[in-house]
């Protein structure tokens, strides 16, 4: 029996979907003032993947969950329940999993959002876990998606050198195997750190107070970020939680095989790699490919992981995220 319940969970399956359209840091230097060495010194970003204005986050959700089930061996109607994490739904009713569940014939699978950020996977995998292990559901699906480039203002180099667009699904499952599955899971916010990171709508309540507001430019709809609190915050509580679950979980950092990271900025997980004195193939960075996808991120490393062939059983995999809110999470997971 393992920490959450009588079953073991296991990864069944992997997909992921990202937009044709690329934009080059090159590309991004025709239209603020940046350059390729900036970008790549500062966030470690060559290029990111842009969905052109017609494609939503559900439609790259249902690209990578149907690759998921293809990958796992299912069906739709396989699936339980969809939990979509997202912060670029069309609407927020319906939620993007409801149509999504519709779109690929899982009808009438449970569907729900879940707004975390750049935890958000992490949080749908914490989510996930107990239900399936004490015994209530059988395969769960957790996407990540997002079309942040949508949501961001191409005039401000601030953030819109940072992110892509993209969108990863795992299929969780029950096992027999007690041992499998999330041994360990924290979940942890910070709402008085929301002004370092938010998304403001036209009927969004805010302070009237310009330092209260920090950032905010007067553009409903864009992405505001101060990069420099966010860096702080992120750099310092991943460390924190990571050490945390390590220690709760009684192992040391050699002994997990790899640690999944949400793709925030190069330096970022560099420097947690490096306070935690981990060799380089231990913390896995592809956001040099990818930008930051926010919710996407984690499962296009773990895309990567399964594709070269670096998953194995018995390995105990640490998945951390964190983002606005601010939300940050782990989940310790035996395969
Ligand atoms: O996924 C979770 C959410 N987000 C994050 O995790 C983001 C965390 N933060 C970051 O990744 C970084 O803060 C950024 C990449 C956003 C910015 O990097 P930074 O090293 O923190 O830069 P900065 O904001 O401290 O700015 C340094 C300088 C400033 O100039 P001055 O004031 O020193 O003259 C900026 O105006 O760099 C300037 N700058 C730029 N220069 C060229 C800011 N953006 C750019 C740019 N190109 N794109």
């Amino acid at each position: 029996m393992n920490a959450t319940g009588s079953r073991g969970v296991r990864f069944a399956g992997t997909g992921v979907a990202l937009p044709p359209g690329v934009l080059t840091n090159d590309d991004l230097a025709q239209r603020v003032e940046t350059s390729d060495d900036w970008i790549t010194q500062r966030t470690g970003i060559k290029q990111r993947h842009v969905a052109d204005e017609h494609t939503t986050a559900r439609d790259l959700a249902r690209e990578a969950l149907l690759a998921a089930l293809e990958d796992a061996g299912l069906k739709p109607t396989d699936l339980d329940l969809v939990l979509v994490a997202t912060i670029t739904p069309e609407m927020t009713c319906p939620s993007t999993a409801a149509r999504l569940v519709d779109e690929i014939g899982a009808t009438p699978a449970g569907a729900m959002d879940l707004t975390a950020a750049c935890a958000g996977f992490v949080y749908g995998l914490n989510l996930a876990a107990p239900l399936i292990s004490t015994g209530q559901y059988q395969r769960i699906a957790v996407v990540g998606t997002e079309v942040l480039t949508q949501s961001v203002d191409f005039a401000d180099r601030r953030t819109c050198i940072l992110f892509g667009d993209a969108a990863g699904a795992t299929i969780l499952e029950a096992t027999d195997d007690p041992d499998q599955g999330c041994l360990l899971q924290t979940v942890r916010s910070d709402g008085a750190h929301w002004k370092h990171l938010y998304l403001p709508t036209a009927d969004s309540h805010l302070p009237e107070d310009p330092h209260e507001r920090d950032l905010f430019n007067g553009s409903l709809g864009t992405l505001q970020m101060n990069g420099r609190e966010v860096f702080k915050v992120a750099v310092q509580q991943t460390e924190n939680i990571i050490l945390e679950t390590l220690e709760r979980a009684g192992l040391a950092a050699d002994q997990v095989a790899s640690f999944i990271c949400h793709q925030s900025n190069a330096r970022i997980l560099e420097l947690i790699r490096k306070r935690l004195e981990l060799p380089p193939e231990k913390l896995p960075i592809n956001i040099d490919r990818f930008g930051n996808t926010s919710a996407a991120s984690i499962p296009l490393v773990m895309h990567d992981l399964q594709q070269a062939g670096q998953f194995n059983p018995g390995d105990l995999i640490l998945f951390t995220g964190i983002g606005g809110g601010m939300c940050w999470a782990t989940s310790l997971w035996k395969l």
